[in-house]
């Protein structure tokens, strides 16, 4: 496809331009220049100058069109001001695309200079990396087109890096960590190719085997999603600046909760995208993710010739959610064949501080083997009665005989430059080795979650469900046609019955006598609540009655309300009292949605009172929710065990509670041109087979 062949010039060219390309040392189009001729880079580099005639022993030209023959891609670095223009050659040149290292752009305030490049770029249909950028940098093509120091050290994941700061200082720890990259990708302002785009490319390319990415903020969500979704190849994220995005002003009770760590870490879940929490766990979790196959299962064997490390290894298997198991019986009985009588079969199995390579290579041999492993790790703390180098060979030798592809092995050596030589060799040769146990769990953790997320894409399902959109809409349109950027509750219900949400029967009375009549159809007890788009917070007006048992009740609370609506609010436009059916106690959860800025409508769920107000023990997904998301999200909030029954309660109906999960996600999507916020709290969980009702509704129109 076209588009994937102009970022093939980006990512693998055959001729590159440098443009502003400089014989002055110190000048990024001299390092560029420079870099790309100590990497070796086999294609033709043509230095640009409009008064050079050679650059760095390189003959140069003084505009692009004066290259004799066609130019893949173009390295940009002169200053912003001339970068339209070199566009414009660029274009004219027939060139695919252009490495805009150049600052000075929309991350200043500059957009519309850099908007200019993006239409002039579109207009010869070049595609843009950047601008403010470092380059793109790759091993298996020997191209430094950047100016980062060097090639980083070779290995099979890349990276994608919104931060060019942060790209350069990986580069050069790459060698102190001893842990490779194939490609770096800076992507800088992302004013064309974006991290999706990159993404897409990376899944296809052969040299990469993990994709991974640090990631500021994505500006198309959705895209990034779909294209995660499809990679045939892990991808890991670190997502930076999380505190801040929830700051936002939001009407609602789900907007005041749905943080950028929170919506980001759903729509990561969702995509299959495994999650970093910091750089250090970025570069573990990529070796493994690279090196190896996912984990399958839960049948973790731990081998270790020491106690604490074992110890250590099992306190970060709970921590990062591994069970740690047993193994049967047999495959003890087989283990405890090599490993003296105090030694232990059980999981962490202890060969003890006297095993040598004998001992590891057959244990380790046969547990891999065994039908019942689904993964292994392998603790070495350095003993004088053992060689880390051998026992390292040996396990290779022992993987490689068995033909096993499918089961991952991570490795932790401690201790001094023994071990850490037999660690690189590890890692040259295929096996990701870290020098504390805890960190090979972590990354064995990320196997696993890159096979759980996929495995729950896999059997999600459909969200197909009968709606009423045309309904919804004309509520809306209606609302708006009174000037009103909120529904009342009565209209929010209207909306959500549209969506088969099972809302409590509401009705409205716009006198005393209706509001008699009304509560007889609804039948006592009722509820009477204030309706005016002026009162939002009902009940600090008391504009709430609850438990009205009798005419007499009606009639009294009716003017209860208004009086206490009118003292509080003299000028709200009042439309009526709602006569509301009482819902019997249920267990509170809460529903909500926001219309993010990067992901679209994305909704929440959480245990409701309390445990919203205080423990925000709430849990996100970017809409629409499959059931099998719906159902995730009732077992991962830590109240969990509410809704499955506790202290002698009966479970709560979450069959019912994850279909209107899945109906409420599907309004919001629906409807997201429309609602920007939406809140369903309290809505009332019952006991299994009794289901669920929507209390209080909320929503918030779009501003037009
Ligand atoms: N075509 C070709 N070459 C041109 C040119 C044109 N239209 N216009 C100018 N040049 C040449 C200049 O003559 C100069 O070469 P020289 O050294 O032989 O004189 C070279 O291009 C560079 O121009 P100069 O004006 O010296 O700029 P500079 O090197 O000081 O700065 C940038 C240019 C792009 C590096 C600078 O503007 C910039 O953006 N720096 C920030 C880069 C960055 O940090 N990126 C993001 C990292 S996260």
């Amino acid at each position: 496809m076209e588009s994937r062949k102009q970022l093939d010039s980006l990512f693998k060219p055959d001729s590159i331009a440098v443009i502003g390309a400089s014989n002055t040392p110190g000048k990024i189009g001299h390092s560029v220049v420079k870099n790309l001729i100590e990497s070796k880079f086999q294609g033709k580099i043509y230095p640009i100058n409009p008064k050079e005639d050679e650059i760095q022993g390189i003959k140069a030209y003084p505009t692009v069109a004066d290259v004799p023959g066609s130019i893949d891609t173009a390295v940009v670095t002169v200053p912003a001001k001339f970068v339209l223009g070199v566009t414009e050659e660029c274009g004219k040149k027939g060139i695919q695309s252009l490495i805009i290292i150049t600052s000075g752009f929309s991350e200043v305030g500059n957009r519309e200079l850099e908007q200019q490049i993006v239409d002039m770029a579109n207009s010869y249909h070049m595609r843009i990396l950047g601008p403010n950028i470092v380059g793109v940098l790759s091993n298996s093509n020997k191209m430094n087109a950047s100016f980062a120091p060097f090639l980083p050290l070779s290995g099979k994941a890349s990276l994608v890096s919104q931060s060019g700061a942060l790209l350069i200082a990986m580069d050069a720890s790459t060698y102190t960590r001893r842990i490779g990259f194939e490609k770096l990708i800076s992507i800088g302002n992302m004013s064309d190719v974006s991290i999706g785009d990159t993404v897409e490319w990376l899944s296809e390319d052969p040299e990469t085997t993990c994709i991974s990415l640090y990631i500021e903020g994505i500006k198309d969500g959705r895209q990034f999603m779909d294209v995660s979704r499809k990679a045939t190849k892990p991808i890991i994220a670190l997502k930076s600046g999380v505190s801040a995005h929830g700051a936002a002003a939001a009407a609602s009770h789900t907007g005041s909760l749905a943080g950028a760590a929170a919506v980001y870490g759903a729509a990561f879940q969702q995509a299959g995208v495994v999650q970093a929490s910091d750089l250090d766990n970025l570069f573990d979790r990529a070796l493994a993710l690279s090196l190896q196959p996912a984990l399958k299962g839960d049948n973790l064997l731990i081998i270790t010739n020491g106690g604490g490390v074992g110890v250590l290894a099992t306190d970060a298997a709970e921590r990062f959610g591994i069970p740690l198991k047993f193994a049967p019986k047999e495959v003890q009985d087989e283990l405890k064949k090599h490993m003296p009588d105090f030694g232990s079969a059980k999981n962490p199995v202890d060969i003890t501080g006297m095993a040598g390579t004998e001992w590891y290579v057959e244990s380790f041999r046969y547990a891999l083997s065994h039908p019942w492993t689904d993964g292994v790790v392998v603790l070495y703390c350095e003993t004088a009665v053992s060689n880390p180098l051998e026992i390292a060979q040996g396990i290779k030798q022992a993987m490689d005989e068995s033909g096993i592809t499918d089961k991952p092995v991570c490795i932790s050596y401690v201790g001094g430059e023994r071990s850490e030589e037999a660690m690189r060799w590890l890692v040259e040769n295929g096996i990701p080795a870290y020098g504390a146990p805890d960190v090979a769990i972590n990354a064995m953790a990320a196997l696993r979650e890159y096979a759980e997320m996929r495995s729950m894409m896999a059997e999600d399902g459909s969200t197909d469900v009968k709606v009423d959109r045309e309904k919804a809409l004309k509520i809306i349109a209606d609302a708006r046609a009174d000037g009103r950027d909120s529904l009342t509750e009565i209209e929010a219900k209207q909306v959500f019955a549209a969506y088969n949400l099972p809302v409590t029967t509401t009705l409205l009375s716009k006198t005393e006598d209706e509001a008699v009549k009304l509560a007889k159809e609804v039948g006592f007890p009722v509820v009477m609540k204030i309706v005016s788009p002026d009162i939002l917070h009902k009940s600090d007006a008391g504009g709430v009655k609850v438990n009205i048992k009798d005419e007499a009740g009606v009639r009294d609370a009716y003017q209860t309300i208004l009086k206490n609506a009118k003292a509080y609010k003299a000028e709200a436009n009042i439309h009526g009292i709602a006569i509301q059916e009482m819902a019997p106690w249920g267990t509170e959860v809460i529903l909500g949605s926001v219309n993010d800025g990067t992901f679209g409508p994305t909704m929440m769920f959480g245990l409701g009172g309390i445990f919203v107000e205080v423990l925000k023990d709430v849990t996100f997904r970017v809409a629409p929710v499959t059931k099998g998301q719906a159902e995730r999200m009732l077992g991962e909030i830590r109240g969990a065990p509410i809704l499955a029954g506790v202290r002698g309660e009966a479970p709560r109906d979450k069959k019912a509670m994850a279909e209107v999960v899945t109906l409420y996600s599907k309004m919001i999507v629906d409807l997201a041109s429309e609602i920007s916020e939406t809140d369903a709290n309290p809505v009332l969980v019952y006991e299994e087979g009794k289901g669920v009702k929507v209390v209080d509704a909320r929503v918030i129109l779009k501003k037009k």
